[in-house]
């Protein structure tokens, strides 16, 4: 398959991470768990942990502040503000909308994606198909999470995996050979119940035996997920390097979702991308669902191992089961 054209292009990135950091040893006092096994079966060693008064809106808007400040882009300037979060802020409106307040961005259509941890790609390509289509020349897309808020402090076989932060990246619409030369995104909704929150919506409101049984708070097969992450994972690696027409020899850098260090590698070793040329940071931050590509590929620039002309692969997967890729070139 012959590479596209890309439509649209990462102009720049930022990321909020806050200042909590809550370690392994930590986590050995709460729950009945071990820094080795943490280590072993996750490779996590600590996550961040967002105070009880900062929300996804605020984590989002600094994220943002930070890539537009390096764009040059004035909130003013915005077209469309696509958010991804699996822990928004409330109900109604869309964490989107209270990030647009919080940025004064008054001319952004803005709006949230519910796609899990594979959440930014869609996002990106919902922006990708708005700016390709003419309407509108930049896109701020967002991902920010506050894991912490639910997940079951109690239940040792999730609460060690997750945390909290946020991402931001800056697109515009016609590139110069630079942005995303392929998406793909993908779900499987018959899979659901593996890995959601049962209750709290409105066909299952909340009430005494839900909230005494914790059904508003994440339930995972984490067995199911974890081999459904790696086989979905291969796939979306094969299609997003398809599609752009290149090899895993092409690819400068591969950032994985950041769920777990065995899922990383098992990635890697499907996509023929060296480990030396994937970008990990599960092992600082756990899993930050959406937030966890764009806060990666703050780093990865952060750290100069994303170059211009340099080709990177994005790839998750996440609760729907939703799964995503995507080739950018830098
Ligand atoms: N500390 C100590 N023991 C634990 C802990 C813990 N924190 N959690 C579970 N265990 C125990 C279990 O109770 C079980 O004990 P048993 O054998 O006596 O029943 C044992 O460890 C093994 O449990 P498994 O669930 O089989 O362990 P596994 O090797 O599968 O690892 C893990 C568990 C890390 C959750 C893994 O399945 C995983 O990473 N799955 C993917 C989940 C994920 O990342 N989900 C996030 C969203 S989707 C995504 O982002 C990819």
């Amino acid at each position: 398959m012959k590479s596209r054209k890309p439509l649209i292009e990462i102009v720049s990135t930022g990321r909020f991470l806050p200042e909590r950091v809550l370690t392994n040893a930590e986590l050995e006092r709460m729950v009945d768990t071990t820094d080795e096994w943490i280590l072993e079966r996750t490779g996590i060693r600590e996550r961040r942990i967002a105070p009880c008064d900062l929300g996804c809106a605020e984590m989002g808007a600094r994220a943002s502040r930070i890539a537009m400040e390096r764009a040059g882009v004035q909130a003013g300037e915005v077209d469309i503000i696509v958010v991804s979060t699996a822990t928004p802020d409330r109900l109604l409106p869309a964490t989107a909308c209270d990030l647009q307040a919080k940025l004064g961005a008054t001319h952004a259509a803005a709006f949230d994606v519910s796609a899990a941890c594979s959440g930014f790609i869609y996002a990106l390509t919902v922006a990708e198909g708005y700016l390709a289509a003419g309407h509108g020349e930049i896109a701020l897309v967002v991902a920010t999470e506050k894991m912490s808020g639910i997940v079951d402090w109690e239940d040792r076989s999730t609460c060690v995996l997750f945390g909290d932060g946020a991402g931001a990246a800056v697109v515009r619409r016609g590139t110069n050979g630079r942005g995303m030369l392929s998406s793909y995104i993908r779900s499987d909704g018959t899979l659901a119940e593996l890995l959601w929150r049962p209750a709290g919506g409105v066909l299952e409101p909340l009430d005494e035996a839900r909230l005494a049984a914790k059904d508003h708070m994440v339930k995972m097969a984490g067995r199911e997920v974890f081999k459904a992450a790696v086989r979905s994972m291969a796939e979306a690696a094969d299609q997003a390097l398809a599609r752009a027409g290149l090899t895993g020899e092409d690819i400068d850098l591969l950032i994985p979702h950041q769920a777990n260090m065995r899922i990383i590698e098992a990635t890697a070793r499907y996509a023929g991308v060296p480990m030396e040329k994937v970008f990990v940071n599960v092992d600082r931050y756990g899993n930050m669902s959406s937030a966890t590509l764009p806060v990666a590929m703050d780093e990865a620039i952060d750290e100069g191992r994303l170059k211009p002309g340099g080709h990177a692969l994005l790839v998750a997967f996440g609760a729907g089961f939703t799964w995503a890729s995507s080739v950018v070139r830098w």
